[in-house]
């Protein structure tokens, strides 16, 4: 493995375990991207047979670089940056690796006892950094077979590695989505088992698999064996309601459980934002909620756009997920969602594609990029009509945009012009003579342009009884 051992902080450690006279070895994610031909997060973790916290003070001295060494004493762990990378420092140890545990670690161990308590066989590789042995690799569980074989395999027997770390569980689907492998079955039977514990772990861990899922090439994938395992009914159990379809009179609606994944998958195939991956995840989420069969019309599903988008802040408070613009943006494209397809159906007439505008600024692009993920259709006809009725609706979205500019858009009187206008502060006759502008130019009633729209204010105001004021 030498060859591959190209970054030089490799050679530095094994130059400071020489003067130390203790083992070193690189670890873990890092050996299992390098086998793998994967960019890897720049992490590369180091296990020491003694104390990683004196040795990482020790290489930060050969650096030269002013290094600063962050340690944690409980856990013997320290960490420093070079030139990019996070190198991490630990001592190998008997317990299970809890890097983000609270409890501290109590015994030192053999590299063979830090590999036992790893998480899968394909993570618990390791490269010799020891001068005489320098780039072997110790793969004692036969990790390599298990990449060459794409399966997730835990090292000790799996009811121990998930209870050692429920969030291992998580991880096993994350590195299964991400990597394309297969969890053996014994290790996906143990996972089943012991889905519940993972009500142990902190939800931000939680999530944080969640979204790595979410951005793999194909996450549903991921989401079928949280499905599967049990997990995702204890982590988001509202997505689990989408599952099955009823039948009344012999007449049944879509499964939308399978429809969301493949709205995922699609959105997928075409932007890597995992915002508007949760847009698409989130996008019918209100249907189990709303739905209702109307004698005549069949099942219907009505304002499961606004009651969806109500339920976006929720669903991300209890997946610790981030309550900020982000969020806002998931709402608004779950709220919108419809409506380029409603448009679609209909005569596309210029105030429509203009208020849809108004509405989406400068997110129009990404609703549109879901709306057509949306199509899932298997009536090819339909989805024939769909798609070219699309096109109509974005060269009218282009041509409007080319004239009128809405995507940021404010009305050309501003409140400011009409509080001078007419004399008078901040008061609701300000608001309902801007609504009324907006209105009339997102209606086509006037033209988008100052002038047309300072009549229409003089004309507003004198019927709510203001006087102009001669300026
Ligand atoms: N590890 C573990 N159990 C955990 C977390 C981590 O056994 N719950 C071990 C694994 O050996 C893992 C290493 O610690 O390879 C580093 O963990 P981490 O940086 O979280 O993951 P990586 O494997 O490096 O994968 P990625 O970079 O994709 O997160």
């Amino acid at each position: 493995m030498k060859k591959h051992l190209t970054n030089p902080i490799f050679e530095i450690i094994s130059q400071v375990a020489g003067e130390m006279q203790v083992q070193a070895f690189v670890i873990g994610g890092f050996v299992r991207d390098l086998l793998l031909n994967r960019d890897n997060k720049q992490d590369i973790d180091i296990v020491v047979l003694g104390s990683g916290i004196d040795f990482a003070h020790q290489v930060a001295a050969k650096l030269n670089e002013d290094t600063p060494v962050k340690f944690f004493k409980n856990f013997g762990t320290a960490m420093l940056n070079f030139h990019g990378w996070k190198i991490e420092f630990v001592g190998a140890r008997k317990e299970s690796y809890r890097r983000n545990s609270r409890k501290p670690i109590v015994e030192d161990g053999t590299n063979e006892d830090d590999q036992n308590r790893r998480d899968f066989t394909i993570n618990a590789m390791a490269i010799n950094l020891t001068r005489e042995n320098y780039g072997q690799l110790v793969d004692p569980f036969n990790g390599i077979s298990d990449l060459k074989e794409k399966i997730i395999r835990t090292p000790l027997d799996p009811d121990i590695t998930f209870s050692d770390d429920p969030l291992r569980m998580m991880r096993a689907i994350r590195f299964a989505t991400q990597l394309c492998f297969t969890i053996e079955p014994s290790c996906f039977e143990a996972i089943t088992r012991n889905c519940e514990r993972i009500s142990i772990v902190s939800m931000e861990r939680v999530s944080d698999e969640l979204n790595q899922i979410i951005q793999a090439g194909v996450p549903s994938a991921g989401f079928r064996l949280l499905d599967e395992t049990g997990l995702l009914k204890i982590i988001f159990p509202e997505f689990c309601e989408l599952k099955g379809s009823e039948i009344i009179d012999g007449k049944g609606h879509k499964d939308n459980f399978h429809h969301t994944l493949a709205v995922l998958d699609n959105v997928a195939e075409v932007s890597n934002d995992l915002w508007l991956r949760w847009a698409a995840i989130l996008h019918d989420i209100a249907k189990p909620v709303t739905k209702k069969f109307v004698q005549g019309t069949g099942w219907t599903f009505h304002a499961h756009e606004f009651k969806g988008a109500k339920m976006v802040p929720n669903i991300f408070r209890q997946l610790k997920l981030p309550l900020n613009e982000k969020m806002h943006y998931v709402e608004k494209l779950v709220l919108l969602h419809l409506r380029p397809i409603v448009l679609a159906e209909d005569v596309v007439t210029d105030s429509a594609v203009r208020r849809l505008l108004f509405e989406a600024g400068e997110d129009i692009d990404d609703l549109m990029l879901l709306c057509n993920a949306d199509i899932t259709s298997k009536n090819p006809n339909k989805v024939r009509r769909y798609l070219a009725n699309f096109n109509i609706v974005r060269q009218k979205l282009r041509e409007i945009e080319e004239k009128d500019q809405l995507r940021n858009w404010q009305p050309p009187v501003t409140g400011e012009v009409i509080m001078k206008t007419f004399g008078i502060p901040p008061s609701k006759s300000v608001g309902i003579i801007k609504d009324a502008i907006t209105e009339a130019i997102l209606e086509g009633e006037i033209a988008n342009n100052f002038d047309e729209a300072y009549q229409l204010m003089l004309r507003l105001g004198e019927k709510l009884g203001l006087d102009k004021k001669n300026s």
